[in-house]
């Protein structure tokens, strides 16, 4: 099937809008106000006020994107830190416009304080972007289809569970990382670097699966079918562990097929019930 645009990626196509204007502001804004020049200012004002009014329709589709995306667990972080980010850039971006629409008259060449917020709303949104590609994108796979839509995101960190939702957030991210280094060396090559990283996420699903048999007994309805699978998750990510010691790509490819069928049983036996 042809990819056709979707309503989750528009809002990247419209983030190429706000991040086109911002160096132009910059720049004119900068020209103006060392040179005391009315007509960069021009220049600085028409390209703010295009690129805040673009950039609301890119927040108004980053919060479509928001709401549309399916969201796998463990990535909540950069998720509103980004949303957050790029809520404040257009927040700038708009004050800054209508205060340069209402006071151009009187200001007809630009002062130092226009550029100060021209400049912090460009830093905002570079950091908002690097968000959004690098982490939520390029790392995460956030609405790439190849990457099963978010579901194949390795890890964002290891902080210390603090409930069962939390482990198996982080079984997900671990669980994901195995399958795309598999995936990755059954492509490509055997790399001794991706044997090691598969190593110590199969050993970090055993450490988590511990604290899920544990938080999975405290008050939940089926407390023996969770501490029994989460031991057997345990002894498939050991299993992992063993093959990729070996670095046995055919045992490492049975091993996480198995791990993903613990999943399944887990998920069909208490989860979707
Ligand atoms: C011991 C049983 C058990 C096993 C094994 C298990 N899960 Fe789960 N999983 C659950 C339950 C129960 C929930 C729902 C928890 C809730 O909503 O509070 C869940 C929820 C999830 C979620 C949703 C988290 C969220 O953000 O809402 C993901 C993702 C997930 N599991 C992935 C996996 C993966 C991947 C594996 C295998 C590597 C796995 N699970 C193995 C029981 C299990």
């Amino acid at each position: 099937m042809i990819p056709v645009v979707r309503l989750v990626t528009i809002h990247p196509v419209l983030t190429h809008f706000t991040i086109g204007g911002l160096p132009l502001i910059v720049i004119a804004y900068t020209v103006a106000v060392w040179r005391r020049s009315p007509s960069w200012t021009l220049v600085g004002d028409a390209a703010l006020v295009v690129t805040a009014a673009l950039t609301l329709l890119t927040v108004a589709f980053g919060l479509v994107s928001n709401f549309v995306l399916p969201w796998p667990g463990g990535l909540e972080t950069w998720r509103w830190v980004h949303l957050g980010f790029g809520v404040a850039t257009a927040v700038l971006l708009v004050t800054l416009a209508a205060l340069r629409l209402a006071y151009r008259r009187a200001d007809r060449a630009a002062r130092a304080p226009v550029l100060v917020v021209a400049v912090v709303a460009a830093g905002i949104a570079l950091f908002t972007g690097w968000i959004g590609g690098e982490v939520l994108v390029f790392q995460s796979g956030m609405a790439v289809r190849a990457a099963g839509d978010g579901a194949l995101a390795p890890p964002l960190g290891h902080p210390a569970p603090k409930s069962f939702l939390e482990a198996m957030r982080q079984v997900r991210a671990s669980w994901a990382s195995i399958q795309t280094h598999l995936a990755w060396m059954l492509v490509h090559h055997p790399r001794e670097e991706d044997f090691r990283r598969i190593e110590a996420d199969a050993q970090r699903i055993e450490e988590l699966a511990r604290p899920m048999a544990d938080f999975g007994g405290k008050g939940s309805k089926s407390p023996d079918t969770l501490a029994s699978m989460s031991e057997a998750l345990g002894g498939n990510a050991d299993d992992i562990l063993t093959a990729a010691k070996k670095k046995s790509l055919q045992e490492i490819a049975r091993a996480i097929g198995e791990t993903s069928g613990t999943c399944a049983d887990c998920h069909e036996a208490v989860r979707w019930k």
